[in-house]
Formats: C-alpha cells, sequence, structure tokens
C-alpha cells in the first residue's frame, strides 16, 4: 500500500502479517530481547521489509540498529523510515543523493482514542478536522491528522536533529488529490536554496482499514 503514495526513486516493502522464521541480526534480536512477543515480531518484520527495500537499492543486508531518540541508523548514503501498526509493516528507503527527507507512517483508519485528538492538534486543524469530517464522514479524519503529523516527525528528526512537538506543525490536506502540507513552526535549520525550509509536502491514503502517509522531499537535479 505503500508504494502508491511514494515517488519512484524510494524503494518500499510492506507487509500485512508476520512471517514465520523470519532471518534476524543477532543486535537487531538483543534491541528488543525483552520487549513483549509483538513487539518483537514488528520490529523483526519491519527490518525484513526495509532489507527487501534495500535491495532494491542495491545495498547489502545489515543490521538496523536504533540510534538516537530511536531513528532506525541507515547505511551510509541511505535515508529511510520505518513504520508498523496492527496488521501492517513497511519500510521505504532512498539514495540521500536523491532524497533528501523521507518519512512514512501507517495507522488504523478508526477514530482516535477519546481526547487524543486535542491534545495532537491547534485550533485551526480541530477545524480542519471538523470541516473535513462534514464533507466525508467515512473518513477519519482526526486519525489522518495524527498520521500526518507523525509522517512530518519521522522525516524531520532525522534530517534535523529536531524533535517536534504536535504544536510544531500546522497541518492542511487536500482531500480530493490525498496530498498534504505541513508548515514548520520553529526556527529550520534546514537551507534550499538560502532560505529556511519550513514547508514539508506529501501524500496519503485511506483504505483497507488503514492510513497511511508519505513524504520524500527530492534533492533539486
Ligand atoms: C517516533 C514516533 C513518531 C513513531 O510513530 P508511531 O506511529 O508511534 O509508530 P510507528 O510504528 O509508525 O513508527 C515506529 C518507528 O519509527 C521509527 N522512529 C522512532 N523514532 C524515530 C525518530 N526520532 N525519527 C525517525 N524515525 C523514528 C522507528 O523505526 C520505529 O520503529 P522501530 O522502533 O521498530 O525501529 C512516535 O512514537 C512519537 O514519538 N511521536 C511523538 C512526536 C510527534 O509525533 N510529534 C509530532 C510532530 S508534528
Amino acid at each position: 500500500m505503500i508504494e502508491r503514495i511514494l515517488p519512484s526513486a524510494v524503494m518500499s516493502s510492506d507487509s500485512y502479517g508476520d512471517p514465520p522464521r523470519i532471518p534476524q541480526d543477532p543486535r537487531e534480536t538483543l534491541v528488543v530481547s525483552r520487549a513483549v512477543a509483538s513487539r518483537r515480531r514488528e520490529f523483526a518484520t519491519a527490518r525484513w521489509c526495509a532489507r527487501r527495500a534495500l535491495s532494491e537499492l542495491g545495498v547489502p543486508p545489515v543490521p538496523l540498529l536504533p540510534g538516537p531518540h530511536g531513528a532506525p541508523r541507515w547505511p551510509d548514503a541511505v535515508v529511510g523510515s520505518i513504520t508498523h501498526c496492527a496488521g501492517y509493516r513497511a519500510a521505504a528507503v532512498a539514495h540521500a543523493a536523491r532524497v533528501r527527507m523521507l518519512g512514512i507512517d501507517a495507522e488504523p483508519h478508526a477514530p482516535l482514542p477519546r481526547g487524543v485528538l486535542e491534545s495532537i492538534c491547534l485550533p485551526e486543524e480541530r477545524i480542519l478536522v471538523r470541516d473535513l469530517t462534514a464533507a466525508d464522514p467515512d473518513v477519519h479524519w482526526d486519525r489522518v491528522l495524527f498520521c500526518l503529523k507523525e509522517t512530518v516527525y519521522k522525516s524531520w528528526y532525522p534530517a534535523t536533529g529536531q524533535r517536534l512537538e504536535f504544536e510544531d506543525a500546522r497541518i492542511s490536506v487536500d482531500p480530493a488529490a490525498r496530498t498534504f502540507s505541513a508548515r514548520i513552526l520553529v526556527a529550520s535549520p534546514l537551507r534550499q536554496d538560502g532560505r529556511p525550509v519550513n514547508v514539508l509536502t506529501g501524500r496519503w491514503l485511506a483504505g483497507d482499514g488503514l492510513v497511511v502517509a508519505a513524504i520524500a522531499v527530492l534533492r533539486a537535479g
């Protein structure tokens, strides 16, 4: 599903279950050795997806260990992102020479638990969710907003080292095109042609009981 919203420079792989007996590097196994079985499974399957995607890039298999604040450490000159939720695991990777920032997220397509929307949205995003829900009540727009914000975080942190809070990005959505943009409301350390990069754009999709979103910022040229 994730590949439907990624550009061709990005390789991806996904899985709707946890295949048995996935080969795993012992250093990865150690990372989750004290975790519950479901966490060990999602960790292993997502890395299996990541290695399949890396092979499409021509990158040999390597252990994918967590780095600072949980972001995976990718091989040199590779950017990537991992997501997992109930019933879905996915990874996306690209050559850093072609893609500057990459983030993906998947969520169950169901309403957020009570009270969560209020804690993750700006006042104008609350209005956005209300208006989108009135126009298309079949989509759980609160969950879409959450998924978009997680995608912003997962593309922004590896590129900047900044840990965004939910109020640090303002989301707008084009429901017909299934695109979105995020204005970053804190000072950006990233520059493009001498100007700060403070708007990210991406794509999203709701279907098959899931919401998925992706941001892939391509390098010019
Ligand atoms: C890190 C976070 C974004 C992960 O999202 P999630 O929906 O909970 O979980 P997902 O399954 O989709 O993603 C988990 C994967 O994200 C990756 N990840 C974790 N921390 C990360 C980071 N700092 N940067 C990039 N990727 C990260 C990891 O690969 C992780 O899987 P793994 O531990 O098996 O390797 C989330 O837990 C979080 O901390 N959110 C709060 C911050 C936030 O979203 N702010 C909004 C800013 S607008």
